[in-house]
This record gives structure tokens, sequence and C-alpha cells, in this order.
């Protein structure tokens, strides 16, 4: 996956004890297919050093506005010039004041006043900086003049406090930065999926699942808040971390994801199925643990609302998109269940390319035809399928 690849970024670190989850946020950048220039403050630099970055990107990092190094002796301007996108991670509470002020006293205020690209700052500060006044004065201003701000996470801080003023996770500063990048094919758009399996009790402990691991679900969540929408994600037991900004609704068996879709289906304009639903449930589940006799056990099973159908088959139907997972004859069934349930898109794959794993191969079934999608790992197939749903809603025929 180099969901990167071509990105030039700047990436500022400036003097506070988060600098050293830069080192990670350098190396996420890196192994994703961006070039990285690192600039350190004279304070970052106190908490890690320009060598850590060296390594990290291959690259020499820059701390210092009269540093020779560049040909022209202008690292202000050549360090921003090409660049797609300054990563201020950690912001201090006092580069945010400067920037706020469009203060240009050393190279990485300078490089951002001089700019020709968006700035994304992470803030990271003791979490009475962060509530005084004057840091959301200067937050305030900065958001008001297009810079866009990652956090801060609230939990425990370096200080020995509690509260809101860490930096977020390298991790979730990568993922903000990626979906930046992406096109917003959906601005604007309120979209709902399912995901993950269904979980239908048989009796006190014990129930009927199945495999999926919410991966497929969780990815297109991703993919579809970076493209712009307001998602809402209805999942079943699934241990996926949840994407920042996205809205989670969990729930356990199908019945109780049919109730949580029903509730919230006419205040969206896409749903996408992408949850394994169990077809059927136990007809009686007991209350009390099935004791083990020297018998059979039978078990009536009574078959389950289809949740997917039922979206689609509302009056004002939002655009429905379902999947279809099978062992064979690909195809005829995918292409049958996007009939059936009169779905704009079904997305098909065979179960042996996509459960449990991080990558899928698929094909998009719609009304022109069939599209492949991959192989490819699940947060491109996603970003595919996104990117199809935006073209077929602006009527160009997707992929
Ligand atoms: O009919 P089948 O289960 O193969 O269809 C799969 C599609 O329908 C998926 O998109 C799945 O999320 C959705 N579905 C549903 N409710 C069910 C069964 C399937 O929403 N009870």
């Amino acid at each position: 996956m180099a969901e990167l690849n071509g990105k030039r970024l700047v990436l500022g670190v400036t003097g506070g004890i988060a600098a050293y989850k830069a080192a990670e946020l350098a190396r996420l950048f890196v192994k994703d297919g961006a070039e990285v220039h690192a600039v350190l403050t004279r304070s970052g630099a106190q908490f890690v050093t320009p060598v850590t970055f060296q390594a990290l990107t291959g690259r020499l990092a820059w701390c210092d506005q009269w540093d020779a190094r560049m040909p022209d002796n202008m690292a202000h301007i050549e360090l921003s010039r090409a660049a797609d996108a300054i990563v201020v991670a950690p912001a201090s509470a006092d580069f945010l004041a400067k920037l706020a002020h469009g203060l240009a006293d050393d190279l990485l205020s300078t490089l951002c006043l001089a700019r020709d690209c968006p700035l994304i700052v992470a803030p990271a500060m003791n979490r009475q900086m962060w509530e005084n006044p004057a840091t959301q004065r200067n937050i305030s201003q900065l958001a008001e003049d297009g810079v866009i701000v990652l956090g801060p996470a609230s939990g425990e801080q370096a200080c020995g406090e509690t509260g809101l003023g860490r930096m977020l996770e390298a991790a979730d500063i990568h993922d903000a930065v990626t979906g930046f990048f992406q096109p917003k094919v959906l601005a604007g758009c309120r979209l709902m999926l399912t995901a993950g399996p269904t979980f239908e009790a048989l009796d006190a402990v014990r129930g009927l699942t199945n495999l999926s691991s919410g991966k497929m679900g969780f990815a297109l969540a991703r993919a579809a808040r970076d493209a712009g929408a307001s998602v809402t994600l209805v999942s079943g037991p699934v241990t996926q971390p949840t994407p920042a900004g996205v809205t989670r609704v969990d729930v356990t068996s199908a019945q109780e994801m049919h109730a949580a879709v029903m509730q919230r289906v006419a205040a969206c304009d896409i749903f996408i199925g992408v949850a394994a639903v169990a077809d059927y449930r136990p007809a009686e589940p007991g209350q009390e643990k099935i004791k083990k006799e020297d018998k059979s056990l039978q078990i009536t099973l009574i078959p389950n609302p289809d949740i997917l159908a039922e979206v689609a088959a509302r009056p004002n139907a939002p655009f429905s998109v379902g999947f279809a997972a099978e062992s064979r004859d690909l195809e005829k069934y995918a292409e049958g269940k996007r009939q059936k349930k009169k779905l704009a898109l079904v997305v098909g794959n065979l179960v042996k390319d996509g459960l449990g794993g991080d990558s899928n191969t698929v094909i998009l079934f719609d009304d022109q035809g069939r599209h492949p999608l991959g192989p490819a790992a699940k947060i491109e197939i996603a970003r595919g399928i996104v990117a199809h749903i935006g073209a077929l809603l602006a009527g160009n025929g997707g992929v």
C-alpha cells in the first residue's frame, strides 16, 4: 500500500515531549510512499535529534534558517515550494501562537508563512496551556485561516495531569493526512453502512455467527469519510477500531442491526450493506445454558429480516449498495442479487479472496456491467468503491 506515493510532505517538529511520536509519524509517511522533509525547531531538536529524522526519511533534516546546505541558501522557500502539505506534529502552544500572528523568526515558522500548500497542525501541550484563552484564540484564528487542526486528544499527560492536550497518535495523524488528500466525491452526503457479523443467541452463552472480521466495512467507512461523507457505521461484534469522525452504533443480532438501521435510514442518502447478516436465528433462544444430554438436539431456525432489501424497497430509498460474497458462480449470483434486491450496485467477491484478510479482489456490478477492482489492500478497494459510487451519483458511469 502506498497511499502517499508522489506526495512531498514537510514534517515540522516543535518543542514538546510528543516529539518522540513524530519519529514514528515520519516512518509511517515514508512507508506509505511520501517524500518527507523534516524541519525541527531549536526546541524540537532538544527532544529528538535531526539524525533520527535523517535516518528515517533518508533525507537531510533541517533546523536552522541559516543552514548553508541548500544551494541558494533559501531553505524556507525551497522546502515548501514543491510541498503538497506541511504537517506540524507536535505543534506547541508557542508555535501555534507564532503561526496565528504570522511570525517568522526561525526556519519552520518562515516556511509556514512562505507556503503555497495546506498546513496541518497536531497540537500537543499541557491541559492548562491548551485551555488558556490565548491558545484557544490562536486555534480559532488558525482554523479561520484555513489551517487544519488535528486533535488534540484527551488522556494522561507527560506532566502527570489528565485532560485535553495530548497529541494524537502517529497512526491517527497519518490516517487524517492520507484522508485529506482524497477527492471529496461524496461531499455533503449522509452515508450509513452495516459491517461485521451478527451473533444470534442460542442460549445464555452460545450463538450462531460467522467469520466476518468487519475489515471491509470499516475500510469503507474510512474511505467514505475521507471522500467528505458524514458516516454512520452500524457494526456487529468486531474488534476493529472506530475511524475518527465516524458515528458508530454497536449491535449484536440481525434484529438489533435491523432496528438500528431502520431508525436512521430516513436521514441517509447512501446505504451500503457490508455486514454478513445471519440469514436465520434460533426461534426460541434459551435464557439459561442448554444442558448436555445423551440425545440429539433440535434447534428451529427462523429467517431474519433482509435489511438491505427492505432499505432498497423504501419509497424514498437511499442509493443502495450490496455485497455478495460467493463461493462460486460469482457473476450469476451477484447480478441476480442486484436485480432481486433492486440495488444500484453490488460488490461481488469470492469468499476465498476476502474473508478476514487485509486485501480483497472484487467485481462491481451495475447497470453498465462489470468493473473489476484489485487485488489490493481493503482500504484501496474501499476507495475504488467510493469513487465508483461518487461517479454513479454524478451521472458519469464509474470506473
Ligand atoms: O442475500 P445475501 O445475504 O447473499 O445478500 C448479501 C447482501 O445483503 C449484503 O450486502 C448484506 O449486508 C445484505 N443483507 C442484509 N440483511 C440480511 C442479509 C443480507 O442486509 N438479512
